[in-house]
């Protein structure tokens, strides 16, 4: 059995003032849920003080990027040792890095060998871009994120993966549950593959791209999926909660 795991990823939201407010209007009520992984991902300068509201409890971190160098003249850049130590969880390759800041398949492998080597867990995000979903693209091209991204890579340390197509992130427009199930299915016959069955039996896959209270049932209740990745929906307490709150309910009954 697959423990399910949602992470809410905020993106480039929230001052330092507002990601207290937050974890403080959550956290409550995410500890008295059980059964799932919950990760919150703040931006990196709230780390720190998110990782103090959450001590001691079940709630876990994550960073939404990192440079693959341990340390260096990269101005701006945060390396996986100041990670290491701070949050347990890192997504990589998400599709905003990969479109708006020009991260190839080879710059994500060598990030994730570079979290892996410091025992920070990947969150690797893998999606087709509306044009290649139309063409009839989407699993060659999840297939070659996947094989790209563990290329070289001995053991994957309970490493996520998240599928999230582009043409749902941010629109409003999700893919149908059974839709995002058959791919799910694809990636765990790459893994396998690459690997062997019992790990990708054991590799957690989430789903991501418009996730909300309204249709995470539609997803969870799918047997090859695993949790959610949720931008929008997780800058709102109540929301995030009845997310988590859902998913501990289907994946207990189902
Ligand atoms: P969304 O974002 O839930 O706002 O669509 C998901 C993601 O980008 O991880």
């Amino acid at each position: 059995m697959r423990k399910p795991i949602i992470a809410g990823n905020w993106k480039m939201n929230t001052s330092t003032s507002e990601a207290t407010e937050l974890v403080k209007a959550m956290k409550k009520k995410l500890v008295s849920i059980t059964g799932v992984d919950k990760v919150l991902c703040p931006p990196f300068v709230s780390l720190s003080l998110v990782k103090d509201l959450i001590k001691g409890t079940s709630i876990k971190l994550g960073a939404q990027n990192m440079h693959y160098e341990r340390s260096g003249a990269y101005t701006g850049e945060i390396s996986p040792v100041m990670l290491s130590g701070l949050c347990s969880f890192v997504i990589l390759g998400h599709s905003e890095r990969r479109a708006l800041f020009e991260e190839s398949d080879q710059i994500v492998n060598k990030k994730v060998q570079a979290a892996l080597d410091l025992q920070l867990t990947p969150i690797v995000c893998v999606g087709e871009s509306l044009e290649q979903n139309e063409a009839g693209e989407t699993i060659d091209v999840v297939t070659r994120q996947i094989k790209a991204a563990f290329n070289g890579v001995e053991s994957l340390q309970g490493t996520v993966v998240a599928y999230e197509p582009i043409w749902a992130i941010g629109t409003g427009k999700a893919a149908r549950g059974d839709q995002a199930n058959a791919i799910h299915k694809v990636i765990r016959s790459v893994i396998a593959q690459l690997y062997d069955d019992s790990v990708a039996q054991d590799m957690r896959i989430q789903y991501g791209g418009s996730v909300t209270a309204a249709n995470i049932a539609e997803f969870i209740g799918q047997p090859e999926i695993d949790g959610a990745l949720v931008g929008g929906a997780s800058l709102k307490a109540p929301e995030f909660i009845s997310i988590v709150e859902q998913t501990s309910k289907i994946k207990k009954t189902g």
